[in-house]
């Protein structure tokens, strides 16, 4: 998804850019391998001379190349990874992507605001999955609800089924499910064969579990699910509809999901600054110049905050709805410029 739309970006809008030829050196981090990115990010930087490093789908990773993008001087785009504190890793990195707290806090606020008082947490035992708890706990009980029991899922080989059990012995109103983006599938079979859905519980978390990469396969079990935010391939705006014909064209009709709106919005970023440091800018005059850069992107609205370096986007409120036969997270309401920290 993220070179797909790193490779949509560059041929809409050329490959030289303030006079620079634009190339895209992609390497396979092969997953969750952290030494691996790092070698993979020292050889980019020594061997290939590269101007940015880009991309990073999972904390650990993003963590992996912050030493080797701090001692190069070279600027480092996370497109993907998001743990708040993934920036102060390295004043070269520039987020694209989102944060956890960020896209967190919404539906906390909106689960107490509509009649869910009880909720048990699920998250993925990593970074991201322990920043989406830890908001969702502070938010939710701070408007007054009741968090009734907490459990955290194993990254590497999950089994879901006993802790939707014990989920499901809970009684609570609402699920709240934070896993990696790719895991969602297997959670949404599970919440239906183990009979939460039967028995009321409602599903509710920031947007991976519903990934737009996914949707489609998972089928009615994700309808009804309730989630919050940055990015749905059905948001209603001209951009976003010529982005999402634009990619389903150049990829065998893949859904673009929000991986892929960060790694384009992360080339924009790229091409922003080139243009503003007329293609002879230092690392840090790139960085600069990524400070505070304000776009409309297929996902909405959004600025670079120059401080944290992280984005500041509106959050959608949407529910999985079948549309034509087919489900899509569908936005009902927003929260505007919401800042890194939630
Ligand atoms: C991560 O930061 O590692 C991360 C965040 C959200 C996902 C998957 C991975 O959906």
């Amino acid at each position: 998804q993220v070179a797909a739309a790193c490779r949509l970006y560059m041929q809409r809008n050329g490959d030289t850019v303030a006079g620079r030829k634009v190339e895209l050196i992609l390497k396979d981090d092969t997953g969750l391998a952290p030494e691996t990115t790092k070698r993979i990010a020292q050889e980019m930087v020594v061997q290939d001379k590269v101007a940015f490093l880009a991309g990073f789908g999972l904390t650990p990773l993003a963590f992996a190349a912050a030493p080797v993008a701090t001692e190069a001087k070279v600027p480092m785009i996370v497109m993907a990874a998001g743990t708040q504190v993934i920036p102060q890793r390295s004043p070269f990195i520039v987020r694209s992507a989102f944060t956890l707290p960020q896209t967190t806090s919404p539906i906390a606020d909106w689960a107490f605001k509509n009649n869910i008082k009880r909720v048990f947490p699920m998250v993925t035992d990593f970074a991201p999955g322990l920043d989406a708890e830890k908001t969702f706990q502070s938010r939710f009980t701070a408007a007054g609800g009741t968090v009734v029991e907490s459990v955290r899922t194993p990254l590497r080989n999950p089994d879901y089924a006993p802790f939707l059990q014990r989920a499901k012995d809970a009684k609570p109103d609402a699920l709240f499910v934070f896993v990696p983006s790719g895991e969602g599938l297997a959670v949404m079979k599970q919440f239906d064969e183990r009979g939460l859905r039967a028995a009321g519980i409602r599903m509710i978390g920031p947007g991976d579990v519903v990934d737009d990469d996914l949707l489609e396969t998972m089928g009615a079990p994700a309808v009804g699910v309730i989630t919050s935010f940055h990015y749905s391939a059905a948001h209603e705006s001209p951009e976003n509809r010529a982005y999402v014909d634009a990619m389903m064209k150049a990829n065998n009709g893949m859904r673009p999901n929000f991986h892929s709106v960060g790694g384009y919005d992360g080339m924009h970023v790229i091409y922003e600054a080139l243009k503003k440091t007329g293609g002879t800018g230092t690392g840090e005059q790139l960085v600069n110049a990524m400070k505070g850069m304000k776009w409309t992107s297929p996902r909405g609205p959004v600025m670079i905050d120059p401080e944290a370096r992280d984005m500041v986007q509106t959050i959608y409120l949407r529910e999985v709805k079948m549309v034509n036969g087919k489900p899509w997270s569908i936005e009902f309401d927003k929260v505007e410029n919401v800042g890194p920290g939630g």
